[in-house]
């Protein structure tokens, strides 16, 4: 028999299911109702009241929350809508899906959300407006809208940035896919703009394994997305399809799991802050540097992330520990689609 003590492994980030997922989802199977239901009205209603949102509706995922908030903002195909440049690849891709283009701005260094004197310089420069929209100087395309990502739960300040995009006629979509529980001067996180995206991936504060939600403080927006998510159908008893439509409503039992999960949301919220403070303590000796919040922001502090010199090396020790550590994403530059988007390398 060896003495060597196994190590418990430690996973960067796991699905708690310990409250009462499987209960509800029994009862939805019970209910026999699997495409819209009861757990999905309770799960909205939840979601809207936990973020003060007017409407959450609940959609199959973060990135199709992106992709209709594109869409309810009036984003049309060769539009130009202004993303960062770190952030995960959905909040890119959604733009592509409607035929648009991302213009990738640097994040703050510090922050690492939405570098606002970078955006202010670069509407100031290379923009012009012209009958209440905003067009670049160089290919007089219209930049149609803005998606701040709270990334890992830091905001930009969105009072900054609501006067900046109010200025240049910019739309606010607000990727929220990882901040809920992040609120800045009291205010959640995705509710500032006319449309918020939060994501429910097994990876998040809260999951469902897949789904998102549209937050939204627009009645009318609401409705058309409830409309634009479930096949545009016109009316309940013909076929019609006003518009072209899509089939992105979050299923019934989902829901359920969703219901159940922000049952702990508050838990879950308070843990992930006492965790941070936990590696703060640790290793402010080895130069690790921590993301900077914000001033006036609560993070939900999403995964620990912090930068070191020799991160590889570091990721396969901790391997060798049993504990699971992932880089963060590759800038959405040196991805092979968006090479060629217009924006990272000029010096505003
Ligand atoms: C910043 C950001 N945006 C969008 C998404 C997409 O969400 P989903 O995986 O639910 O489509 C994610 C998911 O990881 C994300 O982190």
């Amino acid at each position: 028999m060896s003495n060597s003590i196994v190590k418990p492994y430690i996973p960067l980030c796991e699905p708690n299911l310990k409250g009462n997922e499987k209960k509800y989802v029994a009862e939805a199977i019970d209910s026999n109702w699997l495409s819209g239901g009861s757990f999905l009205n309770l799960f909205e209603k939840q979601l809207a009241e936990f973020t003060g949102a007017a409407y959450a509706v609940g959609i199959s995922s973060g990135t199709t929350a992106l992709q209709i908030s594109l869409i309810l903002a009036g984003v049309e195909p060769q539009d130009l809508v202004i993303v960062p440049n770190l952030t995960f690849v959905a909040t890119a891709n959604a733009v592509k899906y409607i035929g648009a283009e991302p213009i990738l701005l640097d994040i703050n260094p510090e922050t690492w959300v939405m570098d606002l004197n970078l955006l202010r310089n670069f509407l100031e420069k290379e923009t012009y407006i012209e009958e209440d929209s905003c067009y670049l100087s160089v290919n007089h395309r219209r930049i149609k809208a803005i998606i701040p990502v709270h990334l890992l739960g830091n905001m930009c300040d969105m009072n900054d940035l609501l006067a900046l995009a109010n200025k240049y006629h910019l739309t606010i979509i607000e990727d929220a896919a990882c901040s809920l529980g992040s609120f800045q001067n009291g205010k959640h996180s995705g509710t500032y703009g006319v449309a918020g995206a939060l994501s429910f991936n097994s990876n998040k504060i809260i999951t469902t394994g897949g789904g998102g939600a549209i937050l939204t403080n627009d009645a009318g927006l609401a409705k058309k997305a409830r409309h634009l998510i479930t096949q545009a159908k016109s009316s309940t008893t013909d076929y019609f399809h006003d518009t072209l439509g899509y089939n992105y409503r979050l299923v019934n039992p989902l829901a359920a799991i969703g219901v159940a999960q922000m049952e702990c949301l508050p838990m879950y919220i308070k843990t992930k802050q006492e965790i941070v403070g936990y590696y703060q303590n640790e290793l402010s000796g080895i130069g690790a540097q921590f993301q900077l919040i914000s001033s006036n922001t609560i993070s939900n502090f999403w995964h620990v992330s912090f930068l070191v010199k020799n991160r590889n090396e570091l990721i396969s020790f901790l391997q060798s520990q049993n504990i699971e550590t992932r880089p963060l994403w590759i800038p959405i530059n040196q991805l092979p689609i968006f090479r060629a988007c217009w924006g990272i390398d000029k010096d505003w």
